[in-house]
């Protein structure tokens, strides 16, 4: 970052030296209302404006496949979805957005930004619903193996804010997503409390970010983190290339 674009010639100087330098994959994480699909649009644009070439996609969705199963998983249903089958739902929506979407934008090199991945399922299908935690793991290593991200960001906030957020927001655009929304206050807490565990376990990976606080400054510790993110990148891979 801050690096301008990439030039064909650091591109073709990863292939020369065999280093293979995929995109770097950022996912966003949180419950419902915590901010993160506005706060992954202005990361989206700060990075174009620093040169990078950035797709960001969304879970579920980001496909066709992806759409019509978001329909399916997020609209009001008229018979109960049984736990499997809703993760079963969002691993095929992720399996393909994994495919068509996400590696691909890797390997070009581009900067792959994502609204919710398999985190999603842990909190929601493992602590909201009660579903094994390792068997989610098993999961994705059978359906989108080796596709992990490299940062996560997690954005928290207190339930009574989110959730008033998440549903005033459901009001306004007049949308049908709202399956999870109608969850009690309970499954939010399971789910908010499997996040803040998942930083703790994976400080390497994930940055807890506070997001209570205005937009701007959100935006702000979010860029920062990157940042700092993008610099050790940098470094690993010309410590890879020597
Ligand atoms: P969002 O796009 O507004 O974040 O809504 C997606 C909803 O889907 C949200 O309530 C969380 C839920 N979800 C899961 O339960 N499991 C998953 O694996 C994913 C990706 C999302």
């Amino acid at each position: 970052m801050g690096t301008g674009p990439r030039s064909s010639e650091q591109s073709e100087t990863a292939t020369i030296t065999g280093v293979l330098e995929l995109g770097p994959f950022i996912t966003i994480e949180g419950v419902d209302g915590s901010g993160k699909t506005t706060q992954l649009h202005y990361l989206a644009e700060r990075l174009r404006t620093a040169g990078e070439r950035v797709t960001v996609t969304r879970e579920p969705g980001g496909t066709a496949l992806g759409d019509g199963l978001r329909r399916l998983l997020l609209e009001p249903s008229p018979e109960p979805i049984a736990p499997a089958a809703e993760l079963a739902m969002m691993f095929a929506a992720r399996a393909q957005n994994c495919a068509r979407i996400i590696e691909p934008a890797r390997q070009r090199g581009e900067w792959v930004l994502c609204d919710r991945f398999s985190d999603a399922s842990l909190a929601y299908q493992g602590a909201g619903r009660g579903i094994d935690s390792n068997t989610i793991r098993q999961l994705h290593e059978l359906l989108v193996p080796g596709c992990y991200p490299d940062l996560t960001l997690i954005l928290d906030v207190e339930l009574s804010i989110s959730l008033k957020r998440a549903r005033a927001r459901l009001v306004r655009s007049g949308s049908q997503e709202g399956r999870f929304e109608a969850e009690g206050a309970a499954f939010f807490e399971r789910v908010r409390a499997a996040y803040l565990e998942l930083a703790r376990r994976e400080p390497e990976r994930c940055r807890l970010i506070e997001s209570a606080a205005p937009e701007q400054q959100v935006a702000e510790r979010i860029w920062h983190e990157v940042e700092a993110f993008a610099a050790t990148r940098r470094q690993s891979v010309r410590g890879q290339a020597q």
